[in-house]
């Protein structure tokens, strides 16, 4: 390919391409032994012979003609022994004692040549051996072992060759490869429509529809719906991105550390228009896996990544979050999470992109006094207890999963979907004023996420049952004070002070 790769690096302008192009080398020297001595289609192994070409070495050739036309060589030295000879009995033969002969009747006797040297007496027949008979076997038992051993050492001679010249050839194949990956950075840009980003300096990734390279590719009934973004230090630090399962959160956190990435190595990036400041590292905690062997659950996993991420990232970082805190329970999950954005808010400082379904997290932008932290949602409809996604991010936050639609889609069985429903609608009803509650702690204290006191319901369900069991209207003076005076009693013991 060297010749076809510098012609069409012929009229190449761009330094880059310059750089590569003047040091490529066509080694037509190498080409040409290689061409000249390598069969097409080598076995696996260099010990096995069959690596080198018919044509390339006499003596080589010799041997293989020995072995594979032994039969017809004999046959012709036959021939010609007859000939010279005038016997026409005159055979020769093998076996594995005396190897090959030649053998003469006695009717022929009289007319053998003197330089025949007996070997063998059989009762009807002489055998003799000749110098030429004699080379001849040497060469065909030895042709094989001899073959393998000259396509060897031919072989480690080329390779020896081929190594004077190792430096330049791995220089070519870097130029080579630095062409591959320039060319087909450029073949993407065209083939689908990238366009060439700005490289800044302030600190901003700034990106308007912007597309995932990949996801836009694989979609084949949808369309791709291209997103903006807006990352600045100064107004949009940290995204808080909320929003249904399956709407695309994931998908642009990904997109925007790709379109980073691609600006960043020079290639053209998938959006209208994108400008970006090169980031120093793209920290990234995705996804839920283990490490079982290492002694890692899942969320030591998770954490063990958070704690990286918090102990490296500087502000020229672009740090991804997809839903961090989830692999624990709700309330230590949510608390995780709020404590981590409050710290990249307070001590990082870097770009962030932080998806989640904990909504109660929307209010830390709320209640953010930087003003860096955003709220943004991934947008979709309702329709007859229907999500259709729409996947257009759009400030705000927002405050429904709709996980049970999705894992309808899913195809969960119907039993389980209309069962969640219920449970859910349960834990509505209890949960709205526990996590309310929670996001009122938090704004109180930065520091400490109030957990709500599970032995405070206990303790009123039991008094409480008892008092409204009382029926006010048929009590007499003395049974009231009687009644409240057992009331105070358990009231007393419950909160454990003793009489
Ligand atoms: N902008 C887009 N245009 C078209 N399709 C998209 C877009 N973004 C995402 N999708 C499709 O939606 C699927 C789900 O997206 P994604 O995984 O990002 O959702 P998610 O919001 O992270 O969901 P979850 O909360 O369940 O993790 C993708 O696999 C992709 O096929
Ligand atoms: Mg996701």
């Amino acid at each position: 390919m060297l010749p076809y790769i510098i012609n069409t690096m012929r009229n190449v302008k761009t330094d880059i391409l310059l750089a590569c192009r003047d040091g490529l080398n066509n080694y037509d020297e190498i080409v040409d032994l290689i061409d000249r001595a390598i069969v097409d289609n080598p076995g696996n192994s260099i010990h096995d012979g069959g690596i080198i070409k018919v044509g390339y070495d006499v003596e080589l050739d010799d041997y293989r003609r020995i072995s594979q036309d032994s039969k017809s060589m004999l046959q012709e030295m036959e021939e010609s022994e007859r000939n010279k000879t005038g016997i026409r009995s005159l055979k020769i033969g093998y076996n594995k004692v005396f190897g090959y002969y030649i053998e003469v009747r006695h009717s022929g006797a009289d007319k053998v040549p003197a330089h025949y040297v007996r070997k063998q007496t059989l009762a009807g027949a002489e055998r003799y051996i000749t110098e030429q008979l004699k080379e001849f076997e040497t060469k065909i038992l030895g042709a094989q072992e001899k073959i393998i051993s000259i396509e060897y050492n031919i072989f480690v001679e080329i390779r020896n060759h081929i190594k004077e010249h190792l430096t330049q050839i791995q220089d070519t194949a870097r130029r080579i490869a630095l062409i591959d990956v320039t060319a087909s950075l450029a073949e993407a840009a065209a083939t689908y429509n990238y366009v060439r980003p700005e490289i800044r300096t302030n600190g901003g990734i700034e990106i308007k529809d912007g597309r995932h390279p990949l996801v836009e590719r694989m979609l084949t009934s949808d369309l791709f719906v291209p997103n903006d973004t807006n990352l600045k230090h100064k107004t949009c630090e940290i995204m808080v991105i909320t929003g249904p399962n399956m709407a695309g959160k994931s998908t642009y956190m990904r997109q925007v550390a790709m379109l980073t990435l691609m600006a960043q190595i020079g290639s053209f990036v998938p959006a209208r228009e994108a400008s970006i400041s090169p980031v120093d590292r793209i920290f990234t905690r995705i996804g839920a896996s283990d490490d079982l062997v290492s002694g890692q659950s899942t969320f030591m996993v998770e954490m063990n990544e958070v704690a990286q991420i918090l102990k490296y990232a500087t502000p020229n970082s672009l740090i991804i979050l997809d839903e961090v805190g989830r692999g624990t329970s709700t309330f230590d999950g949510m608390s995780i999470a709020r404590a981590v954005i409050e710290y990249i808010n307070k001590k990082v400082h870097a770009k962030t992109l932080f998806a989640t379904h904990y909504h109660e997290l929307t209010d830390l932008a709320d209640n953010d006094k930087s003003g860096k932290i955003k709220n943004f949602c991934v947008a979709v409809k309702e329709r007859d207890n229907e999500v259709v996604f729409l996947r257009r991010i759009k400030s705000g936050g927002a405050d429904k999963s709709y996980g049970i639609q999705v894992a309808k889609l899913a195809g969960l069985p119907k039993s389980v979907m209309r069962r969640a429903e219920t449970i859910l609608k349960e834990l509505e009803a209890q949960g709205s004023a526990s996590s309310t509650k929670l996001a009122a702690a938090a704004q109180n204290n930065d520091a400490a996420v109030q957990m709500p006191q599970q032995s405070q319901s206990l303790f009123h369900s039991q008094l409480a049952e008892q008092i409204a069991n009382i029926d006010v209207t048929t009590l007499t003076p003395i049974e009231a004070l009687n009644t409240l005076y057992k009331l105070q009693n358990q009231a007393r013991k419950e909160i454990g002070i003793s009489e």
